[in-house]
């Protein structure tokens, strides 16, 4: 038997059709949705994600603007430039693009966005809302991850789910998302002694490491939905995700691709924060 496809990709484009519809309905009303992404630094696969959502940007008639800021940039700069755009009227949404260098702090840059404005949902107040249930900002990953998950059709309620990885980006939020849905909740990661046979317990796998293969067949239950969050690139140039796709394709009982799973539902969902933000 092999698995079902969830296709990412078309999900994504189902969300943006909707979402054009209400840019339309905000521009009758004299309001155009603006997001600023802010890059610092020349990181090669930042550079691609800031390039990517920028276009998406532009298909659905939100405009953007772009802050492409040299390596050294001081903390004195970034948090002016971050000020400016909290107090600009037509900037509905300010995204920073991480990984930042290592000269900057970055949780002291996230907590300088407006949390009105945060549509990463990376701001102490929209992380700390996410945690007690109360509506805000939620991390476009994980929140795509759950749209994904709903997809399969499958209920969260009373499952086994296991994350992989406990990045504050994915792993953390997901985990959290999940046990909103009434999930049992199981967080691994590196010091995780047996994280095969944690991994085996999941009715419900999300891997977000960022290594490729880690996932292999005998570490998923037949039949399970597999989620995979990894983007890493085989010396070949080739784009994989964590987990070892052509192994546990005839596993599990649903699973993301790499690329087109998770990927476009970041986009979309950048774009869902973004239009949300400029109607409240
Ligand atoms: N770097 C990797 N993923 C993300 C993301 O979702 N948002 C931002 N701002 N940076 C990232």
């Amino acid at each position: 038997m092999s698995a079902i496809m969830i296709d990412g990709k078309a999900v994504a484009e189902r969300i943006k059709a909707g979402l054009k519809v209400r840019v339309e309905k905000l521009q009758q009303s004299g309001k155009t949705p603006g997001l600023a992404v802010i890059l610092v630094g020349s990181d090669p696969a930042s550079r691609v994600y800031v390039n990517m959502k920028k276009k998406a940007c532009a298909a659905l008639g939100i405009y953007s603007e772009e802050y492409a800021l040299a390596e050294n940039t001081t903390e004195t700069e970034l948090l002016k430039l971050i000020n400016d755009l909290n107090n600009n009227p037509n900037i509905h949404g300010i995204l920073l693009q991480l990984p930042l260098p290592g000269h900057l702090d970055e949780n002291k840059m996230l907590e300088a966005i407006s949390p009105l404005k945060d549509v990463d949902g990376f701001h102490p107040v929209n992380v700390g809302k996410l945690m007690t249930g109360i509506p805000g900002f939620l991390p476009c990953t994980p929140a795509g991850v759950m749209d994904l998950i709903r997809e399969s059709g499958i209920s969260i309620a009373g499952k086994e789910c296991v994350v992989v990885g406990r990045s504050n980006i994915v792993g953390k939020p997901q985990a959290i998302l999940l046990l909103r849905e009434h999930g049992t909740v199981t967080i691994c990661h590196s010091r995780t002694p047996d994280l095969a046979s944690v991994c085996r317990r999941a009715d419900i796998l999300v891997a977000a490491v960022g290594k490729a293969g880690l996932i292999t067949a005998e570490m998923v239950k037949p039949g399970a939905v597999v989620i995979d969050v990894g983007v890493n690139r085989t010396p070949d140039g080739k784009l994989v995700g964590d987990v070892d796709f052509d192994q546990v394709y005839q596993v599990a009982g649903w699973i993301t691709p790499v690329p087109g799973g998770v990927g476009p539902m970041t986009i979309a969902k950048l774009m869902e924060n973004t239009v949300i933000s400029a109607e409240n």
